[in-house]
């Protein structure tokens, strides 16, 4: 292994400490829900590193697992809440196993995720299955294998990948024998420890290109920055829109978060989470706007900023929001469930905004009859019209635009 990969591990730094929390924070709900579904949960983290930085701080393995502690003593389905977590790593299954020493019934693998998770899977018909995917390079992200994965066989299957898309586009330009070159000279250099996969013009790297984006529709993108229609920034942007949208084939939820490091710059990679459950993705919205406001707050250095912003740092007022909910849901013209068009709504625009935000806004569609909506049940314990606007729980909401 690269002598600069052995450093990843010595520090944790700030976008690994941004990751980790956009894990985390998803893994307390997501548990307390999975649980629920009486079907054990199948964690498994395909490259798992070695559980804890040497400066102390807990690597993704050891967040899992604390959130799984709580989460099963936590739960009133006392034995009957299964998880089981698994732990794959190519170099440091040593550490692991003396990391992760005080859990009990945890799997460590140690080989590659490409040659041990079919086997790792097999024995998970049924399960829920969460996959978290957070490789150095992008060598690993086999397009093809998340198609298998979505094929019927989990109760549920969930994937959180951190993708490092800078990195592919740079790979796809000297695979098609042009050199990428963005103004920002230094940009790499804090990603060095993340960045070890290297492509030349061979067919070889060129059917490895298609293999991670699934497709060919890449090519396109590098021709355009060739030709200097878009810059190597635009070319980020398309390459992660169309990489989201060809995982939608399998997943019909898919949200992407990207990562930055100092606020109004451009972001260094992006996050990705795939579902095929709706409420999957609404708690990954919420999470990920949550995620934003911490992230605001490393990068203004605790200073309070006056108007709410997206993650793309773009001013997110209320305004906008309600055309964006009255955009979306005036096409909803048959009853349909509030949290599935809810999951449309952020993989269309974005996690602009935390459900309860469209919540609110229909809430005043519905005052001023612009929205139908049907509650279930219908009337509170004291008799009176139900008013909520959220699923779970054993409520569900329906709702339908007013012609
Ligand atoms: C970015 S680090 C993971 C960091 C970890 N998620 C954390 O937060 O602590 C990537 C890890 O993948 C491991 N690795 C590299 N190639 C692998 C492969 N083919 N299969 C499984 N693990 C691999 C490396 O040893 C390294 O520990």
């Amino acid at each position: 292994m690269a002598k600069k990969n052995d450093d990843f591990f010595v520090e944790k730094k700030p976008w690994s400490k941004v990751k980790d929390e956009l894990l985390g924070c998803y893994l307390k709900p997501y548990v307390a829900k999975i649980i629920h579904t009486r079907k054990p949960l199948a964690y498994v983290d395909c490259f798992a590193g070695k559980g804890k930085f040497d400066d102390g701080n807990p690597g993704s393995p050891l967040i899992a697992l604390d959130i799984f502690q709580q989460g099963l003593a936590s739960t009133k389905l006392e034995g009957n809440a299964q998880i089981g977590a698994a732990f794959i790593d190519l170099n440091y299954a040593s550490e692991l196993e003396k990391n992760l020493s005080d859990y009990k019934g945890i799997k460590i693998v140690s080989g590659k995720y490409e040659d041990t998770i079919e086997n790792l899977l097999k024995t998970r018909t049924g399960c829920n299955v969460f996959l978290y995917i957070d490789p150095y390079g992008i060598k690993n992200l086999d397009c093809t294998r998340f198609d298998q994965f979505a094929n019927g066989q989990f109760n549920t299957i969930e994937l959180l990948i951190n993708m490092n898309s800078f990195g592919f586009i740079r790979e796809a330009c000297n695979a098609m024998g042009t050199k990428f070159k963005i103004d920002d000279g230094s940009f790499f250099d804090d990603l060095i420890e993340y960045d070890p996969t290297v492509l030349d013009s061979t067919d070889k790297s060129i059917e490895a290109l298609n293999r991670i984006a699934g497709g060919e529709y890449w090519k396109n993108i590098i021709t355009r920055y060739k030709n200097g229609e878009i810059d190597g920034y635009k070319a980020e942007e398309y390459f992660s829109q169309q990489y989201c949208q060809r995982l939608s084939e399998s997943y019909k939820y898919v949200l992407n978060m990207p990562i930055r490091i100092q606020q109004n710059r451009h972001p260094k990679y992006r996050m990705i989470h795939a579902t095929n459950h709706p409420s999957g993705c609404v708690l990954m919205a919420d999470n990920i706007c949550n995620r934003w406001e911490l992230l605001k707050n490393i990068q203004n250095r605790g200073q309070l900023t006056l108007f709410q912003e997206d993650f793309n740092n773009q001013i997110v007022d209320e305004d906008r929001i309600t055309d964006y909910v009255i955009e979306h849901f005036s096409q909803c013209n048959r009853w349909v469930s509030l949290t599935v068009s809810q999951a449309v709504f952020f993989v269309r625009y974005g996690a602009i905004c935390k459900s309860g935000d469209i919540a609110k806004v229909l809430k005043k569609l519905e005052k001023d009859r612009r929205i139908e909506v049907i509650r279930n049940p219908s009337q509170t314990a004291k008799g009176k019209p139900s008013t909520f606007m959220t699923e779970g729980h054993g409520k569900t909401v329906s709702v339908k635009w007013v012609k």
